[in-house]
């Protein structure tokens, strides 16, 4: 067999709704989809369209489960991490996707947030497409954006913040991403994914730039009903994480704006009581 495989598509009809509608018989199209950061609202309708159409769901470990109803004559893989421990390996991730999209027709890979936010998406697309595979992508709603935001946290605010930073705490290599050092000296929003086990770390790079009294707010499982937060500022943060427990999945928003949130919670919980009333 040719490493890149020759692969015939039929062509795609448009829905009038300008939607692209995929089509039986149409063997290897790979859709990469954000399932958003927990809620299970939070997900795309174009999402939802691609999950309804799939032959297979390979997901991870940080989306929310019932979404996986949507893709009622799926195959389910779970690939994800749970307690520590990987179920596949990248690598086998990237193979099991090109083996499945040769034998299935539509093969979704559903990630937490959005798939090209921290999400390996891009590697996976770039790996299917060796293989002559058809690729699409969903964007997903960040947890970067939309955690702080059920927190009522805005990441700008004019007066406050001109800008946000978006941050890994963990690099390829393990470690903290140098950028935070950057962004410790800007005014900007700065929002840390995958920085819990570096607080330690992180706290020390803005305590050095004497922002020990700037806001800092750490938010588990945002967005889901298992969510769970603490409020303080760089000095106070680690015992505010040690008292209430704190761990991954979490976020970390440093910046002004955190204290901008009292008014923006208490209209979010109103909108939410509202709808489920
Ligand atoms: C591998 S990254 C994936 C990010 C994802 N692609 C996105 O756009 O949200 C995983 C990290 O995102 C953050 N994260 C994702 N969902 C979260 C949630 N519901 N609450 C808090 N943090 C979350 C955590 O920092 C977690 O360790």
């Amino acid at each position: 067999m040719n490493k890149v495989e020759k692969h015939t598509h039929k062509q795609h009809q448009v829905h009038p709704s300008g939607l692209p509608v995929w089509q039986t018989g149409v063997r290897g199209l790979l859709t990469v989809v954000g399932a958003g950061p927990g809620d299970p609202d939070l997900i795309t309708l174009k999402a939802i369209k691609a999950l309804e159409s799939a032959d297979v769901v390979l997901y991870d470990a940080l989306i929310n489960e019932s979404l996986l109803e949507y893709a009622t004559n799926a195959e389910k893989i779970f690939v994800g991490k749970r307690k520590g421990c990987y179920a596949y390996q990248q690598e086998q991730i990237n193979e099991l996707i090109v083996s499945r999209a040769k034998s299935h027709d539509h093969v979704v890979r559903l990630k937490g947030g959005d798939p090209f936010i921290f999400g390996r998406g891009a590697e996976e697309i770039d790996y299917a497409q060796q293989f002559g595979i058809e690729t699409r992508v969903v964007p997903g709603i960040s947890s970067s954006l939309a955690v702080p935001a059920y927190q009522g946290i805005p990441l700008t605010k004019r007066g406050a913040s001109e800008s946000f930073w978006v941050i890994t705490g963990t690099t390829k290599s393990h470690k903290l991403s140098q950028d935070v050092y950057l962004a410790a000296k800007s005014n900007a929003t700065v929002v840390i994914l995958m920085g819990m086990s570096k607080l330690n770390e992180i706290v020390s790079i803005f305590a050095a730039e004497n922002k020990r009294d700037i806001p800092v707010a750490i938010i588990q499982n945002g967005t889901t009903e298992k969510e769970r937060f603490g409020f303080g500022t760089i000095q106070t943060i680690e015992q505010v994480v040690s008292d209430k427990k704190l761990s991954s999945p979490a976020i970390i928003v440093i910046g002004e704006v955190v204290n901008q949130r009292v008014k923006l919670t208490s209209i979010c919980r109103e909108v939410r009581e509202e709808i489920v009333s």
